[in-house]
């Protein structure tokens, strides 16, 4: 019989050696993505992955299962809090916003943020993405683009999209510098996260030195923002994030100082459009290499638009391009590893994780998890219909996270992403010319180098 006692269920915890004086730290860094693939395949459900020589080793408890990821970010929530090293990177690198903050701080700033986030103020943010991505096909069209780069295009798209709707701003002029200097720090963060020793921050390094550049050049987009918004003095009328952070941060209480301000605007640009962009090329990655699916997804978009451009109404009147969607973020979660760390020790899927523990909850693995989905690299929208979802557990499928901390933007990304795959596959018929995106995870996960299609205007077209 297994011994129930704390000491002897945490040593039951398998894992690979790895190294014998680095641990698994080098397949870690080399690609951790497919590190932990390989954990659940060789040790199951709850893996405990070592990295770095001994006495300054650093541990990664793994949860694989559906129900492991439950307990972790829905039910046993006080017990684990973002407290881990990879949001301690993401706080220093890209301060306190909604994403990282904790406790008191952020139950105040969830308060003031949720009301952009209603369904009906999200359907209200319909006509904006709809005429941004009408314009970038006007755009393609008239330069006379026949391949396009989706990665670049749905990066840019969604950048300006969310600036558009939450800081009322056009950031055209801003958005090589995001573009840029973004994924310095997503691959710095999680470079440090993971690693089991980092030299300070303050070290003149060349990776310290690159990063702390690129949070420079964003924190001057954000600042920007805010001095532009400031000058034309909109901020006391209008009702987008910037402006109802601006009047909280004058407000008697002085809830939010100007640092905050800064903070809470670059996480929404950052958790905002990143993680869109990369669903979106992923998608449009799939449609161009399925013909089959694509046909079904046009003729689904063909039915609906007449014509006319698609409106939020229209979403439910879009279910094939839905599953589309869903299917590509199964098998490219924009957000790849959920982390957090434990207060006390606790159950989670039949394992003790003791008392202070980070622990990782990778949809990226949980969504390829063979237990939960029949040939799981197999790209196949169809298990996205209202009876196989009903069927599957809650958290087979969760790239928007869960629980109380779940994402604020999911109503929007989806809105925005149907809406905007919606308008292009009216315009053009895809055709892949990279056949295969190498990937980066940082805190997102990121195709790197080009994701190039190649289009062909519809007849229907209009
Ligand atoms: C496909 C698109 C998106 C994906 C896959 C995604 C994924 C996630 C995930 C997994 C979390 C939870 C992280 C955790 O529990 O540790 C999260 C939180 C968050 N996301 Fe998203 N996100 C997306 C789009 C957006 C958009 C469009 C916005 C804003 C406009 C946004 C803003 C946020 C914020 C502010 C949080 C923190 C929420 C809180 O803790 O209360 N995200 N997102």
């Amino acid at each position: 019989m297994r011994d129930k006692s704390p000491m002897a269920a945490i040593a039951e915890i398998p894992g690979p050696k790895g190294l014998p004086l680095l641990g698994s730290a080098l397949d870690l860094r080399r690609d951790s993505l497919d590190t932990l693939l390989r954990a659940r395949r060789e040790f199951g459900d709850v893996v405990r992955i070592s990295a770095g020589p001994p006495g300054l080793r650093s541990v990664m408890h793994c949860v694989f299962s559906a129900e492991g990821a439950q307990q972790v970010l829905a039910t046993q929530t006080a017990n684990f809090r973002k407290d881990n090293r990879l949001y301690e990177e993401i706080r220093l690198s890209i301060g306190n916003g909604l994403l990282t903050s904790q406790d008191a701080d952020y139950l105040r700033q969830r308060r003031l943020i949720q009301p952009l986030f209603t369904r009906r103020q999200v359907d209200g943010y319909a006509a904006a993405v709809t005429l941004e991505a009408g314009s970038m096909v006007g755009r393609w069209r008239t330069a006379g683009d026949t391949v396009v780069d989706v990665n670049r295009e749905m990066d840019r798209f969604a950048l300006r999209t969310v600036a558009r709707i939450l800081f009322g701003a056009d950031i055209e002029a801003a958005a090589d510098v995001v573009h840029d200097h973004f994924p310095v720090i997503n691959a710095y963060v999680l470079r440090r996260g993971l690693s089991p020793v980092n030299p300070p921050r303050s070290w003149p390094l060349p990776a310290n030195r690159r990063a702390e550049e690129a949070t420079r050049a964003v924190y001057a987009v954000c600042d920007r923002i805010i001095a532009e918004r400031r000058a034309a003095g909109t901020t006391a009328a209008a009702d987008d994030l910037l402006s109802l952070l601006s009047r909280a941060s004058s407000a008697e209480d002085g809830s939010l100082d100007a640092a905050e301000l800064r903070d809470q605007l670059l996480v929404f640009l950052i958790a905002g459009h990143e993680t869109t962009g990369t669903s979106m090329t992923f998608a449009l990655h799939l449609l161009s290499l399925h013909p089959e699916v694509q046909a079904r997804a046009q003729e689904e978009v063909d039915r609906l638009a007449a014509g006319r451009t698609p409106s939020a109404a229209d979403l439910d009147r879009l279910p094939y391009l839905t599953r589309v969607l869903k299917e590509a973020m199964r098998l490219y979660p924009a957000a790849p590893l959920i982390g957090r760390r434990s207060v006390e020790a606790a159950e989670v899927d039949g394992h003790l994780i003791p008392a202070g523990a980070d622990v990782l909850v990778p949809p990226w693995v949980i969504h390829r998890h063979p237990d939960l989905w029949e040939d799981p690299e197999r790209f196949a929208p169809e298990r996205f219909t209202p009876e196989r979802e009903a069927a599957r557990h809650h958290y087979a499928w969760f790239p928007f996270g869960g629980g109380p901390r779940a994402c604020i933007g999911q109503h929007f990304a989806m809105l925005e992403s149907v809406l905007a795959l919606a308008v292009l596959l009216r315009a053009y018929d895809l055709e892949a010319v990279d056949r295969d995106i190498s990937l980066m995870a940082g805190v997102t996960l990121q195709a790197t180098g080009t994701a190039r299609v190649r289009l062909r205007a519809r007849a229907q077209a209009r």
